[in-house]
């Protein structure tokens, strides 16, 4: 009985233990179904989240991806992918993007609080060209810039819509950035001269900017432009107070208390200026909403937004010249245009040598002012070239 009881018992016993094992198996799997169900959850909401992350907010489709998922399945060339996605993001190759202005501008503006940088850095010159369409004194350029390719990067705003058409090789082969309609003599101006620069500060070894037109030349030699620029400890914004109606006349009083008249500069829109200024500039949006609100015509946003803002708060940083030359001895709202018929070599050595006139660079005098000039038709290309390396060594 007791015996029987036992063995009931103990049947009992397996049989109890027969439930609770199996009670710990549906437990087990339904477990491992809730964790494989988390599993395929989390892994759909990462990858929609790097669709709806990656084009508006980076430029690397593969950065997102490369911390989250690749780095699963490290074998021997995780390293080379980390570093390859690292260059990315330090030197974007494409210059594409859905950011907004706003967006970009706010990523453009981020500043590394380390000094020192986890890569060798060339600094590099962003040269930024604001035209409407074609580029006619490309080839010239070009010329300018073979053999340099280590020292420059090349952005080029164009009205929306216009397609630069150069061959695969030309240094200016998929650098059109993102644009918008500009409509000359308004704050659109501004606007895209800041689109250049946040797109140009993506780039982290760029180091110093450079605002060119379609009818500008470079009248020295890639080599000297780059240890003139890179030696400055200036940034080359033309700054000056004109009491005209054509300085001071264009200044509103409706900008006051936060600009006040004496404080309002003018200078020329052709500027070149160190990374540092550019951030400054990018990074500000209510001055340039007050220029927006105040400065329309006859007053032009893209002569006097830069070098009042720039005196407003960093005076000592700019030059106060420019280093693009241009002939205003007509008066007007065009300066001299140069044809072919003008171009002489004696022309080209006069603005190479400031014609004999001094100007200072890191406060020593120097003829060296000008490295461009401005303003070039088309049909100046021909003897451009023809005496581009005999007058401008290159
Ligand atoms: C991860 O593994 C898969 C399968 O072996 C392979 O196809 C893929 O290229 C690997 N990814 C990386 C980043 O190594
Ligand atoms: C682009 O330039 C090439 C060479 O100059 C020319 O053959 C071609 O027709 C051009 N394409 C367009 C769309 O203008
Ligand atoms: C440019 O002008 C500003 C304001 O007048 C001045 O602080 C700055 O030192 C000047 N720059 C040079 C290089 O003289
Ligand atoms: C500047 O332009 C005017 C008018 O076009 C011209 O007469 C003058 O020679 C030009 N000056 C120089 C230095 O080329
Ligand atoms: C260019 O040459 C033409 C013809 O000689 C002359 O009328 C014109 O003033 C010159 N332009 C400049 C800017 O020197
Ligand atoms: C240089 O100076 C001479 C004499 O003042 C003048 O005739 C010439 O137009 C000037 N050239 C330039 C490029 O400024
Ligand atoms: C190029 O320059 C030379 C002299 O330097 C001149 O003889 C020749 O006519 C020029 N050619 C063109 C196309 O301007």
């Amino acid at each position: 009985m007791w015996e029987k009881k036992m063995g009931r018992n103990r049947g009992e016993k397996e049989e109890t233990e027969k439930y609770i094992g199996l009670l710990k198996l549906v437990q087990i799997l339904s477990f491992l179904v809730v964790f494989v169900a988390g599993i395929i959850i989390g892994l759909a909401t990462s990858s929609h989240m790097n669709q709806y992350f990656t084009p508006s907010l980076l430029l690397s489709t593969n950065h997102f991806s490369g911390l989250s998922f690749e780095s699963n399945n490290c074998s021997k060339n995780c390293e080379e992918n980390a570093y390859l996605h690292f260059e990315k993001f330090f030197h974007p190759e494409n210059l594409r993007h859905r950011m907004s202005d706003e967006q970009l501008f706010w990523r453009a503006s981020m500043v590394p609080s380390k000094e020192e940088y986890p890569v060798v850095r060339t600094p590099k010159l962003a040269f930024m060209f604001l035209t409407r369409g074609p580029l006619p004194l490309l080839p010239l350029w070009e010329r300018f810039f073979k053999g340099h390719e280590e020292y420059f990067s090349i952005y080029v705003h164009a009205l929306p819509g216009y397609k630069l058409n150069v061959s695969k090789d030309s240094p200016f082969y998929g650098r059109q950035i993102p644009s918008q309609n500009v409509a000359w003599g308004t704050v659109e101006m501004a606007d895209a001269e800041k689109r250049l620069l946040a797109n140009a500060l993506l780039d982290f070894s760029n180091e110093r900017f450079i605002l060119l037109s379609e009818s500008c030349i470079p009248v020295f030699n890639f080599p000297t432009v780059y240890k003139y620029l890179s030696g400055s400890e200036h940034s080359f914004v033309e700054s000056y107070d004109d009491p005209s109606r054509y300085g001071r006349g264009r200044y509103n009083r409706r900008m006051r208390p936060d600009i006040k008249v004496y404080q309002w500069r003018k200078g020329s829109q052709w500027f070149e200026m160190h990374r540092k200024v550019a951030i400054y500039i990018i990074s500000d949006t209510k001055y340039l909403t007050i220029f927006r609100k105040y400065c329309r015509p006859s007053c032009y946003p893209d002569e006097h937004y830069i070098p009042t803002y720039l005196n407003i708060f960093h005076p000592s940083l700019m030059a106060n010249r420019t280093v693009t030359w241009v002939n205003w001895s007509v008066l007007g709202p065009h300066p001299a245009m140069y044809r072919k018929e003008n171009i002489t070599e004696d022309f080209i050595q006069s603005i190479r040598n400031s014609n004999g006139t001094l100007c200072l660079y890191n406060e020593e005098r120097t003829s060296k002012c000008y490295l461009f000039a401005r303003k070039f038709a088309p049909d100046a290309l021909e003897p451009l070239l023809n005496m581009s390396s005999k007058v401008m060594e290159f």
